[in-house]
């Protein structure tokens, strides 16, 4: 089976939508959450995770936005969870996300798109070292 790195951002924190993403992520047959931490995520670490968004228009209020309030940063393990989650999330703007998905039914704005995850299994590797360097 596959492990993905999961990021509930500070929006849904704020919002109280833990419980219900969670929900969400557990109801999923043979899916398991293997770490959960709940933590105010730094600059260092989150330049790391959006290293490949440095220098679009988007980055400084994302890495503000994220900075914001603690997330929940979260392994999920089961079959086919990378692409699961993304599935369960929805597009990245939250207005093109479907009716019950995540973001498609709590979501309207695209920088607080409330979820987080790995989109490949290369992705998932160099993420899961990024917040849980000691191992999850
Ligand atoms: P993540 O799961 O957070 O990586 O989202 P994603 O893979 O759906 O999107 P992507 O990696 O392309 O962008 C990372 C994050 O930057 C998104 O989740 C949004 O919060 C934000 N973002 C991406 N594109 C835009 C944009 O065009 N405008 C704004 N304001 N934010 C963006
Ligand atoms: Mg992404």
């Amino acid at each position: 089976s596959q492990r993905t790195l999961v990021l509930l951002k500070p929006d849904a924190v704020r919002r109280g939508l833990m419980g219900e993403i969670i929900g969400r992520l557990e109801a999923k047959a043979g899916w398991t959450i293997t770490a959960l931490e709940l933590r105010t995520l730094d600059r260092a670490t989150l330049e790391q995770h959006y290293a490949e968004h440095e220098g679009r228009p988007f980055y400084a209020p994302l890495l503000e936005f994220m900075t914001s309030g603690p997330s929940a940063v979260m392994v999920v393990e089961g079959e086919r969870v990378i692409e699961g989650v993304r599935a369960l999330a929805g597009p990245t703007d939250p207005i093109q996300a479907a009716p019950g998905s995540i973001r498609g039914d709590f979501g309207t704005i695209v920088r607080e798109n409330l979820i987080h995850a790995s989109d490949s299994a290369e992705s998932a590797e160099r993420e899961m070292k990024i917040f849980f360097p000691r191992g999850a």
